[in-house]
């Protein structure tokens, strides 16, 4: 018998069509880290697991510009249209700014014109509960696409001073696309979790409305992170094989009949423990956090992508992925491997198709923020009396009349 949670109410399932990945090209070894503050290579190394992690070098890189690229990879692995997106998610804990969202401006720099877009805010394991909600929204029919993206400049909130943290983070984004399907696959069940009891166990203390920022909170360092990394240490190795134990039995499997885990890349040991409470041979977990270390929200898609151009995920293989961190909070996500994986690169004509598509839609914002701006200066401002005034409801209606009409 199929499991309920395996059935979809009306025939409509999730599956990942798309994946793409993006990393800073500056990178930061252990030995350069044992140079600014009290550490050794050997340590991180043998308590970790990360020899190096990329970071974002000067302005021009951004939780942004990062999301940008790897949405881009994963809209061209997906062959979907920005204008087929219905709903942008990044899930990151180091956005571009406290509003407008990241997602917005990734909706804008894809030209995605007819996307809702919101950041997600839980963490490392953001990424699971936005393709909770992703999947959700495909499989209730509200959404045929959605994009969702991890997306972290954690070097941007990392203490250099601080050993006990800043040897752990590292910068980047992953991302994939969400579509809808009528077999039964892609993600088949999710679990989430919270224990806000721990909130203050990992956090950023200050540049919060609780902690606004000032001289004092810049001065004593509230905008960096501060972990304590034992107890989180403590609670990953209770949550990530509970949560995975969950989730594969939410879908109907046992732990030991999953093909791959995916799980949040911060420690080695955090993984190798949870290999043994699940009784699961290490080699089914993929790891790459030795290049890379955590990037928080950004570590399971940038995982997944390097896992699939690896050769290590297949049509029909049984997968989980999991995370936890910052909340605290803990997810994970059950699929079915649904879609081929492509053997041999894009054709040219798509590759050279793509840079053509973003520069309509940089051209496509540039003139959405001329026009507004062009307008407003012969409308004047709203609610004058004047002929200026009037002209400017007259246009308005107008406007709203072709805009409504065009989307019919
Ligand atoms: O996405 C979620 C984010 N957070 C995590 O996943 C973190 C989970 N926690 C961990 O991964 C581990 O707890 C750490 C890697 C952070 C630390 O490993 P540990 O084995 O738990 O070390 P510890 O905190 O118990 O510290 C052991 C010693 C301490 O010295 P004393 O007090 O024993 O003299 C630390 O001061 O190691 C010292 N230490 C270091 N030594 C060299 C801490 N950081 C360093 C360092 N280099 N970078």
């Amino acid at each position: 018998m199929i499991p309920p949670s395996k059935t979809s109410a009306n025939g409509r399932y999730a599956q990942i069509t798309g994946w793409g990945m993006s990393v800073p090209e500056k990178v930061l070894t252990n030995a350069d880290l044992a140079r600014v503050v009290d550490t050794t290579d050997e340590w991180i190394v043998s308590r970790t697991g990360i020899k190096e992690r990329r970071v974002v070098a000067g302005e021009r890189e951004s939780t942004a510009t990062l999301a940008i690229r790897a949405a881009r990879e994963a809209l061209l692995v997906a062959q979907v249209l920005p204008a087929q997106i219905d709903l942008i998610i990044v899930a990151t804990a180091t956005p571009e700014y406290a509003f407008p969202a990241t997602a917005s401006l990734v909706q804008d720099a894809l030209g995605a014109s007819a996307a809702g877009a919101f950041d997600l805010s839980a963490g490392c394991s953001g990424f699971i509960y936005a393709l909770s909600v992703a999947a959700s929204a495909v499989r209730s029919g509200s959404a045929d696409h959605v994009l969702v993206v991890g997306s972290e400049t954690l070097s941007r909130i990392t203490d250099w001073t601080d050993r006990n943290t800043c040897v752990l983070f590292g910068d980047g984004a992953g991302a994939v696309v969400v579509s809808a399907c009528n077999e039964r696959c892609g993600v088949l069940a999710t679990e989430l979790g919270s224990d806000g009891s721990g909130g203050d166990l990992l956090i950023v203390p200050g540049g919060g409305s609780h902690r606004p920022a000032c001289h004092e909170s810049v001065s004593d360092g509230s905008h960096f992170i501060k972990m304590n990394g034992r107890e989180v240490f403590r609670f990953a190795t209770t949550v990530v094989p509970r949560a995975t134990e969950a989730v594969a039995r939410k879908a109907g499997w046992k732990a030991d009949e999953l093909d791959i885990i995916i799980p949040h890349q911060a420690n080695v040991r955090i993984i190798e423990s949870a290999a043994k409470r699940l009784s699961v041979p290490v080699d089914k977990f993929f790891v790459n956090l030795e290049r890379y270390g955590n990037t928080s929200a950004a570590s399971i898609p940038i995982a997944l992508t390097e896992a699939i151009r690896a050769g290590r995920v297949k049509p029909g293989d049984r997968m989980v992925m999991v995370g936890f961190g910052a909340g605290l909070t803990w997810a994970a996500a059950a699929l079915e491997w649904g879609v081929p994986i492509p053997t041999r690169p894009l054709p040219w004509w798509r590759r050279l198709f793509s840079p053509v598509l973003w520069l309509f839609a940089g051209l496509r914002s540039v003139s959405i923020r001329t026009e507004r701006r062009v307008y407003n200066q012969i409308m004047g401002p709203v609610g004058k009396d004047d002929w200026r005034g009037h002209l400017r409801r007259h246009t308005d209606t107008l406007r709203r009349r072709v805009r409504a009409w065009l989307k019919r």
